[in-house]
């Protein structure tokens, strides 16, 4: 058992205490390998002049280049230290759920005491709100939002650091997690939660759900309760989102490994063993301790649970008894969100990141064509998943991950897609978060949110991690934004140009590439991009979840925050600040587009019910004084 507190270890500490990573060059490697790095960026001293005049000899043809002319309608937020959300000038923001509160009028009422009760906590609002998606059905709007992970410590006040006593507390964390499918409505006191709606539903860590795609029914995803293979249990650690053409939600299981534990022996079976070693499942867990209360969780009795989780589940948030289905065709890995596009010839396009240190970008192309109307039930289940290769000349190209190349089944491709994707060579990353999708261009945008093993320590399958280009600084705490644009205009092309959006930095008092791209300055400096979405204007929202002390390298940033981008001009301006504490994550918007929904996690103080209440997390509202649109 390891001794650090864990529920106050992020993901990714958590996998580095248990699955250590071998260091691989020692400090005055990383020092001299970062200054000659800046011989290749004399090329592309383009970042330096600015992401703009990068754009702009990558722009031919595409989109024109605005001159400064101001697309936001805002004025710069400061930064802010404080334990509350801020908006600019003319906007002003309000709660609209937080975590515990009631979907139906028959949950428990949220007692910040003692926590909530098992009992009835599957129809609240789930804890740790994170990525979510509008629709509009009927009339009706109805948010599908995540909830990612459970604070341990505050559900569960009278357990020794949190960590569950029984099988009840199991199932209170268990139903807290998952995703939230619930109506909103407007009136004059502004938007509330429709308690009670038909549209309300909890999907929890027990939900049942369908597999298909290529892994449903193999060897490697039966289990006692289900020898088919093709049924499971919940979706856990749900944390960026999707949405598909045809108005279902796309969940996105990213560190499903720290649910999982042993009270035996670790399995032995190579395949197996080896695919543990790569997505961290470990005898310890993550402190939730699962798997002393529930069997499905412990892998000495079921050692192929976890092959089933770690995909992306698609909801139908019309249907609140319909069956989520999770698509192994897209692959399984710590899924952070899907971002879609169409092709000329109506396929269907989904990018994807996987967040952890030195792992990989995905793409997804439909065999089938997307025909609005048409029966959209296995247009998820065929198709040839892609692993980004970015080369140093600006050029890139998605690599299919077939049998040919790989030597692996369409099967194994799908359950152990690192293993397939790091055959194939391709580029380790800086933290793969939110990919978005530019309704007004043809590129797709990733926040690659910081690494600081870049240049330092290999990734979990033991890909070299040197500075490469879109990742170009070693030991990078700040974070870049990498854009590509297919080629041909055509997001099935499986070559593309790219260039860096942003590299965040400190202007004030770093060095070189650690100031960040021109387009960073005093006013507007942040620290890793995380969450990330396009507006119907085509403005870009950036999220960050990084180091909110505002001290050292971080001075001058304050409070995690959300900035608009210009994808033209490069422009970036800090528009809203979250509590401290808090990351801010999530976004989507009302369908008249006069509010925007923004998610706060993981709060440091008692927001937003103030002193004598726990922090809780929330999803705030953000409107125009003047009610005009907000994107
Ligand atoms: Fe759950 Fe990668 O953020
Ligand atoms: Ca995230
Ligand atoms: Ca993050
Ligand atoms: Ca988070």
């Amino acid at each position: 058992m390891i001794d650090q507190n864990t529920a106050e270890l992020s993901a990714d500490e958590w996998d580095e205490i248990n699955f250590p990573r071998p260091e691989t060059h020692d400090f005055d490697d990383v020092v001299e390998r970062a200054i000659s790095r800046r011989g290749f960026l004399g090329g592309a001293l383009a970042f330096g002049s600015g992401a703009a005049v990068m754009g702009a000899s990558m722009l031919k043809g595409t989109t024109a280049m605005a001159s400064q002319s101001d697309r936001f309608a805002f004025a710069q937020l400061p930064i802010q230290t404080d334990g509350t959300v801020h908006v600019p000038e003319g906007y002003n923001w309000d709660v609209l759920v937080r975590w515990g509160d009631p979907l139906f009028s028959d949950a428990p009422e949220f007692d910040p005491v003692n926590g909530h009760p098992t009992e009835g906590s599957d129809r609240v609002f789930g804890e740790n709100t994170d990525g979510m998606e509008l629709y509009h059905i009927d009339g009706h709007e109805v948010i599908a939002v995540n909830s990612e992970y459970a604070n341990r410590k505050t559900n569960l006040p009278n357990a020794e650091d949190g960590v569950p006593r029984d099988a009840d507390d199991v199932l209170l964390l268990q139903n807290l997690q998952g995703v939230t499918v619930f109506e909103l409505a407007e009136g004059p006191e502004g938007w509330s939660v429709v308690v009670d709606s038909p549209f309300n539903r909890r999907i929890t860590h027990n939900t049942p759900m369908t597999i298909d795609g290529p892994a449903a029914g193999h060897d490697l995803m039966k289990t006692a309760d289900d020898p088919s293979g093709t049924m499971s249990l919940g979706t856990m650690n749900n944390c960026g989102a999707g949405r598909t053409p045809w108005g279902t939600y796309l969940t996105c299981e990213e560190n499903f490994n720290g649910y999982f534990g042993a009270t035996g022996d670790m399995p032995t079976d190579e395949a197996t063993a080896a695919g543990y070693s790569r997505y961290g499942v470990g005898p310890d867990g993550w402190g939730y301790d699962y798997h002393k209360w529930d069997a499905r969780f412990d892998v000495s009795q079921n050692p192929n649970e976890p092959h089933r989780v770690g995909y992306i589940v698609e909801i139908d948030p019309s249907d609140a008894s319909s069956t989520p289905v999770k698509h192994t065709a897209l692959g399984r890995f710590k899924h952070e969100n899907a971002a879609y596009a169409l092709s000329p010839d109506g396929r269907l396009i989904i990018y994807m990141g996987d967040d952890e240190r030195g792992e990989f970008m995905y793409k997804w192309l439909s065999r089938d064509l997307y025909v609005p109307g048409g029966d959209t039930s296995t247009l998820l289940s065929e198709g040839q998943l892609y692993v980004a290769k970015f080369n140093d000349d600006m050029s890139g190209e998605w690599m299919a991950l077939t049998p040919a190349a790989t030597g692996m089944s369409e099967a194994e491709i799908a359950i152990f897609t690192r293993t397939a994707a790091s055959k194939l060579g391709a580029t380790t990353m800086d933290r793969p978060e939110w990919v978005a999708v530019n309704p007004r261009a043809v590129e797709g945008y990733c926040c690659l949110t910081n690494n600081k093993n870049r240049g330092v320590a290999p990734n979990a399958g033991g890909d070299d991690t040197s500075a490469n280009g879109p990742n170009p600084r070693d030991a990078n705490n700040f974070g870049q934004i990498v854009r590509w644009r297919p080629s041909g205009n055509n997001h099935a092309s499986n070559t593309f140009e790219w260039d860096l959006y942003v590299m965040a930095g400190n202007p004030t008092n770093q060095e070189g590439l650690y100031k960040g791209s021109s387009n960073v300055n005093e006013g507007n400096m942040f620290n890793s991009p995380d969450g990330m979405m396009f507006d119907s204007a085509g403005i870009m929202w950036i999220q960050t979840d990084g180091d909110d002390g505002n001290e050292g390298e971080f001075e001058g940033m304050g409070n995690n925050q959300m900035l608009a981008g210009d994808p033209v001009t490069g422009e970036i301006r800090r528009f809203l600040t979250g509590p401290n504490g808090s990351e801010v994550t999530g976004l989507t918007w009302s369908t008249d587009r006069r509010t925007m929904f923004v998610g706060i996690q993981h709060p440091g103080s008692p927001f937003p019910d103030g002193e004598g209440s726990l922090p809780r997390s929330a999803i705030v509202t953000v409107k125009r004084d003047d009610n005009n649109l907000v994107g």
